[in-house]
């Protein structure tokens, strides 16, 4: 009896070098210099388990695969139940080094239903950082993502797949983004899903349900039980950019909302710009006056359009490369409307003026 827990506990343990060598594969594959701490931040975002991960890379040193061990010996713990590894041809698709700063708390919702396959439709405007948080899950989990984006032109076969002819005249079936993530068992990232056309939410729906599969040229694909799905869609009221509505059923597939907003004050949205400029800091009160006119476009309710976290961080780097600030609010921000019409961009023009004082300032 004893014996036979010690050999699973060795099993349990080689198990886990053997997903953290590839955890750490995956972060080396897109990032040549990383600390161990850093490796730990990744991987112990998931409830792991003790592992000594200077072996793991020390193995990998012994055979040549990495020229020096990073930095400071620390422990990463692994997961207990179910080891998820990537499939070693989808590694590239493992996100690396997103600069996702999670300030309404998203991430820990997000794992939890990731561990307990609850699907998730991420709700919000244009640039409330879904696709960012997505990539952050890949990145936590290890596991490859798999992006569809609809749209009026998508086809069934981009989803599901179809039968292709090979050079050599051989006849195969070419999977398409959905249908290889259920084999994978991967993230699968269907964006902006009410573009869907109606046939394809058919197959979805289909996918959806509780018995995870679909029909395909090739047959019945039943998906792997690690598959997991996550769905956006822009809010319908004029600013959040929604097109279409969808239906119920399909919305019933997706058990979990996650309401993704814009930031409302300026030291939020700061910390988030920083996450991806940090150079801002040496002109953080432009940048901060940047923010501040930006999020007062989004109080205003009669505009046909709200700059989002995108405007900001445009801002941003127009600012750290020289820019003054209105020179970068112009061409990020008020030319914009001039799609609404000349005395749209006006009143726009005229506001951020008077936020910030015609020769800017700054
Ligand atoms: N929380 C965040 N942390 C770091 N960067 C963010 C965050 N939110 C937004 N961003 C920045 O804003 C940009 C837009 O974010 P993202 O692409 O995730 O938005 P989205 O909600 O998917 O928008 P869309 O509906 O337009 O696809 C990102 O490229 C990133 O630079
Ligand atoms: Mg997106």
């Amino acid at each position: 009896m004893e014996q036979s827990k010690m050999a699973r506990k060795q099993d349990d343990r080689n198990k886990a070098q053997a997903y953290v060598r590839k955890g750490i594969l995956a972060i080396l594959q897109n990032q040549a210099e990383i600390t161990s701490e850093e490796i730990q931040n990744k991987l112990d975002a998931n409830n792991f388990r003790e592992v000594d991960v200077p072996a793991v890379l020390k193995q990998l040193m012994a055979e040549g695969i990495i020229e020096r061990p990073p930095l400071s010996r620390v422990y990463v713990r692994l997961r207990k139940v179910d080891i998820d590894v990537c499939p070693e041809q989808y590694i590239n698709l493992v996100q690396s080094g997103v600069a996702y700063h999670d300030w309404d708390n998203h991430l820990p919702n997000l794992m939890w239903a990731f561990e307990n396959k609850e699907f998730v439709m991420m709700i919000g405007p244009a640039s409330a950082g879904k696709t960012e948080a997505v990539r952050k899950l890949s990145e936590l989990t290890g596991m490859p993502l798999f992006t569809f984006n609809f749209s009026l032109r998508t086809r069934e076969h981009e989803l599901v797949g179809r039968l292709d002819t090979r050079e050599n005249g051989e006849i195969y079936f070419k999977p398409g983004v959905m249908t290889e993530s259920m084999k994978a068992g991967g993230i699968l990232y269907l964006d902006e899903l009410p573009s869907a056309p109606g046939g394809m939410l058919l197959k979805l729906n289909q996918a959806l349900d509780s018995r995870r599969e679909i029909t395909t040229d090739e047959g019945l694909v039943k998906a792997h039980p690690r598959w997991f799905v996550v769905a956006t869609m822009n809010p319908l009221d004029l600013r959040g950019g929604g097109t279409k509505q969808l239906p119920p059923q399909i919305m019933d597939r997706f058990p979990i909302s996650m309401d993704f907003k814009l930031p409302i004050d300026v030291s939020t949205e700061y910390a988030v710009i920083k996450s991806i400029v940090p150079e801002i800091s040496k002109h953080s009160a432009a940048v901060r006056k940047g923010i501040s006119v930006i999020q007062d476009l989004r109080q205003s309710t009669d505009l046909f359009y709200i700059p989002g976290i995108r405007a900001s961080r445009t801002i941003a780097r127009m600012i750290v490369a020289g820019k003054t600030l209105q020179d970068a609010l112009e061409q990020a921000v008020i030319n914009r409307y001039i799609f609404w019409g000349t005395s749209e961009k006006a009143k726009v023009a005229e506001l951020v003026y008077s936020l910030i004082g015609r020769s800017g300032g700054y």
